[in-house]
């Protein structure tokens, strides 16, 4: 009777002892491996969140960045798991201001398919070809319209570099290396652009200053496709950061060109150009030295900088390929509270005035526009698209896709899922081949959802939906296209009449059709 006592009260910890066993010898979860038993109580709390928040917390749209409904999109999506939701909306359509709404038309030739998987394998190209516009030697069309952003080695852990970068080959995007260097992780069989921040890493010499020669043996040596110069991102414009000495490991050290184990400063401005004039000699002596394309990233403030881009873009011959702009309400590694709330323009304020600078002086088919700042959700993209942009990066949300679970710790070095840290403990359990699949599942999934919203609207490409596809809502009382907010003139924010008829001739129709019905008798 004893032993049979004795052995029921070891239950619970031969179960507990079986659960961590399990936890730590499997490689899908890398939270589980790195907390074993209790990593499952997220899982738990998860699954049963809608019942609880109904009565308690918060509702599935009031969390942020990103809300439950949109982090649940990314992880259904990156697992291709159903990724429907049921019942009807519950964001607050009559109540939110700004709202966007896509309008589909009830009569078109292009018809959405069905399925919830259908089309996951359609090519979805840039309408423009990068660098084409000023003739550089690797001018190219981008395989595809959603590419992940800046991220550099260093705020992401080794294996979450990796992770992406067998993602992106998988799905034929290009990652951005962020403005940490070009590490071995980076080298995993994908394409990338290579970003130069104020410290040069990567492409730097001994003293910190900016070698060419470095510049140009690193882009032969690896996959880049393009090059960005980093003026600012949306998070922290206007700042320069910090990487203490303890996380410059022997990887990163050799990643950026710095001494291992000493804090290295990225400044808040460059030190090869100090106004436009200067920067777009500096983007020409790029592309001629390497024949890439070569762009730049801001968040945008004040708008003495476009205006000047502008006026010497029309004027002088010089100007850049590309120009990603980037929003305030855009993610980092670590930034001071003020920067991240309150400085820089949100994205669709900020790109429509940087887009309609462009478009006034009859400018926008020279320069591909890319946008991020929480674009990697369908109707997000859908704006930015009819907005004028080519191009979307993700950076969050690719997060999202190989674990990430929005804990907010990036900056403390303790993220609890191998994501943003470089402890080796809470790394291990990350592992790139699995997640690289998420990472290529999540943007075909985008890719898809941006290709059946496009054909709902009579259209076969993201790119062609106009600002007058999209209506912004003041509540129940109106609702106003995008071209009028935005004060666009019509034809602004879709390709060029031969950008659209090349892309007409390239995209032979991989896509199941939609269709209908067999017609009845009558109709036949
Ligand atoms: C962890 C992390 C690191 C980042 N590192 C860089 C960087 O090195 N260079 C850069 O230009 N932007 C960087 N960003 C900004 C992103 O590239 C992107 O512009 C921004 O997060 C908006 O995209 P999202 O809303 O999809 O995250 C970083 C963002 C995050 C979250
Ligand atoms: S610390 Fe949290 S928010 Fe940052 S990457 Fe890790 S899980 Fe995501």
């Amino acid at each position: 009777m004893k032993w049979i006592r004795a052995s029921l009260s070891a239950l619970p910890l031969l179960a507990t002892g079986g659960v961590a066993a399990f936890d730590v010898l499997q490689r899908k979860h890398a939270l589980l491996w790195n907390f074993p038993v209790i990593g499952h109580f997220r899982y738990l709390l998860e699954s049963i969140g809608p019942e609880l928040r109904q009565y308690i917390v918060t509702s599935n749209d009031e969390e942020r960045p990103f809300s439950r409904d949109q982090r649940r999109w990314v992880y259904a999506s990156s697992k291709m798991e159903n990724n429907y939701f049921g019942f009807g909306t519950d964001n607050d359509l009559e109540h939110t201001a700004g709202y966007p709404i896509i309008k589909q038309r009830t009569f078109s030739s292009v018809v959405p398919p069905s399925g919830i998987h259908a089309g996951e394998e359609v090519w979805l190209p840039s309408a423009k070809v990068l660098g084409a516009a000023r003739g550089r030697a690797k001018a190219f069309r981008p395989n595809s319209v959603v590419n992940v952003s800046a991220m550099s080695y260093g705020s992401l852990s080794a294996q979450a570099v990796e992770a992406i970068n067998r993602g992106v080959a998988i799905c034929d995007a290009v990652q951005n290396t962020g403005e940490g260097g070009l590490s071995r992780h980076h080298r995993q069989g994908g394409d990338l652009v290579f970003q130069i921040g104020t410290a040069y890493f990567g492409c730097r010499d001994e003293q910190g200053r900016f070698d060419l020669a470095r510049l140009k043996e690193l882009v032969a040596g690896a996959p880049v496709r393009a090059i960005e110069i980093k003026l600012s991102q949306g998070a922290k414009p206007g700042l320069g950061g910090v990487l203490p000495g303890v996380k410059v490991t022997p990887a990163i050290a050799e990643a950026r060109g710095v001494p291992v184990g000493q804090t290295c400063i990225s400044p808040s401005r460059h030190a090869e150009f100090s106004d436009v004039d200067s920067m777009l000699d500096w983007v020409e002596l790029l592309a001629s030295e390497t024949g890439l394309p070569v762009g730049i990233k801001s968040a945008v403030g004040a708008d003495r900088f476009w205006e000047n881009l502008v006026h010497e873009m029309a004027t002088s011959g010089r100007g850049v390929d590309f120009i990603t702009v980037d929003g305030g309400e855009g993610g980092t590694g670590a930034a001071p509270l003020t920067f991240s709330d309150s400085v820089s323009l949100p994205f669709r304020v900020g790109f429509a005035r940087v887009y309609s600078r462009f478009a006034r002086a009859g400018l926008t088919d020279r320069v591909t526009f890319v946008g991020s700042g929480k674009l990697g959700l369908p109707d997000n993209a859908m704006v930015a698209f009819a907005l004028g942009c080519d191009m979307v990066n993700v950076a969050r949300e690719a997060m999202l896709s190989v674990g990430c679970i929005q804990s907010q710790r990036c900056h403390t070095d303790r993220c609890p899922t191998g994501v943003a840290t470089q402890d080796p403990w809470l790394t291990r359990g990350l592992d790139p081949t699995l997640k690289s699949v998420r990472l290529a599942n999540y943007v075909r999934t985008l890719r898809r959802d941006l290709v059946k919203v496009s054909e709902a609207c009579g259209v076969y490409h993201p790119g062609l939906v106009t600002a007058d596809d999209i209506e912004l809502l003041d509540g129940t009382r109106s609702g106003r296209s995008i071209r009028e907010v935005y004060g666009y003139e019509p034809g602004w924010g879709v390709p060029s009449d031969a950008d659209r008829e090349a892309l007409h001739a390239l995209l032979s129709r991989t896509a199941p059709e939609g269709g209908g019905a067999p017609a009845s008798p009558a109709r036949v």
